[in-house]
């Protein structure tokens, strides 16, 4: 009831400020992403910033933020079967007043307040990256040996779990072996390192099989992925974070795979390019390459989803 009457204040008065419309301020403000405290819930926001190459560009990528929300989405709602996840909401109605804006329609999720285990899930299916630097040194990647003979951007025998711990800020994560990451969480969880550990891995090769299978199915490489998993508040393992969106993975279109080589990402592939092309470029791309790329995450939600993206 409540919500209804705001909403209608809201239709009348314009988005005005109103005096009880609590302000919310992001406790986080990543590259791409803002996320907001909410009490027991968490809202994130992808904005419309882009990065490449380790850096913010100056350009805004048009509705891109609201593509990887509801490509989050959508993986979050087709996975739900093989681990819960922390997905509330992608609606703001369902959100507190002050996300009933513009700005936030589309592009933000309300989440489970989670506590976030400090490892980042890595997965591979195809070499290329940190991975393949690590294997043409010494055959290995995370510990784990692989077969000989591999060229870049091979697709693997069976998809591996390359776990990284989070780094403090300015650092590069560091790729660590599955031992390490029991340790790590067996000092925060004394006697459960070892089920957590394995918990998160299992899943995020159960995720990783599942959904690059599928997107393969649509034409999309999804070459390696990142997941992140908290515990709800009876101590259960969920998923939380993005999830297998392209700022999260690496994507590359299945026409013109061909390993021997590096491959173009299917979304960043034109900006890349362009700025590679370009050295003294400043960061601000050409209208026309962010035109370009802006097709390139709807072509990827479309794909993948089998919708046209509704802006
Ligand atoms: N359900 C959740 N509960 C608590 N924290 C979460 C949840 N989902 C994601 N997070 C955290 O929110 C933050 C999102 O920030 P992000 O923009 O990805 O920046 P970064 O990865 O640099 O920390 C990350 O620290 C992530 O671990
Ligand atoms: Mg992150």
């Amino acid at each position: 009831m409540g919500k209804a009457v705001n909403i209608n204040k809201r239709s009348r008065e314009g988005f005005g400020k109103e005096d009880e419309m609590q302000e919310f301020k992001p406790v986080k403000e990543g590259k791409v992403r803002e996320v907001y405290d909410n009490g027991d819930s968490l809202i994130i926001v992808a904005t419309d910033r882009i990065s490449a190459f380790d850096h913010i560009l100056k350009n805004k990528i048009t509705k891109k933020g609201a593509i990887l929300t509801q490509m989050s989405k959508f993986w979050f709602d087709y996975t739900k079967d093989i681990v819960p996840n922390h997905m509330i909401s992608v609606d703001v109605k369902d959100m507190p007043e002050f996300f009933r804006q513009e700005r936030f329609e589309g592009n933000s999720m309300m989440c489970r307040k989670l506590e976030m285990l400090p490892i980042e899930c890595i997965v591979r299916g195809y070499i290329t990256g940190s991975g393949w630097a690590s294997y043409q040194e010494n055959g290995t990647v995370c510990g784990i040996k692989l077969p000989e003979g591999l060229v870049e951007s091979d697709k693997l025998p069976e998809p591996i779990y390359t776990p990284s711990t989070k780094a403090e800020i300015g650092l590069h994560d560091e790729n660590i072996s599955f031992e390490e990451s029991v340790k790590v969480l067996e000092k925060i969880y004394p006697g459960k390192g070892a089920d957590y550990a394995a918990q998160i891995k299992d899943k995020t090769i159960a995720l990783y099989k599942k959904c690059a299978e599928y997107a393969l199915s649509k034409g999309i490489i999804i070459a390696d992925t990142k997941f992140e998993f908290g515990l709800d508040e009876n101590g259960n393992v969920v998923l939380g974070d993005e999830m297998l969106t392209p700022d999260s993975s690496r994507f590359w279109p299945l026409e013109g795979y061909e390993a021997g080589k590096g491959q173009p990402s299917f979304d960043k592939q034109f900006v890349r390019d362009w700025l590679k092309a370009n050295p003294d470029n400043d960061l601000l791309l050409p209208e026309e390459v962010v035109e370009k790329t802006v097709a390139k995450y709807k072509e990827a939600f479309e794909l993948l989803t089998g919708k046209p993206f509704q802006a």
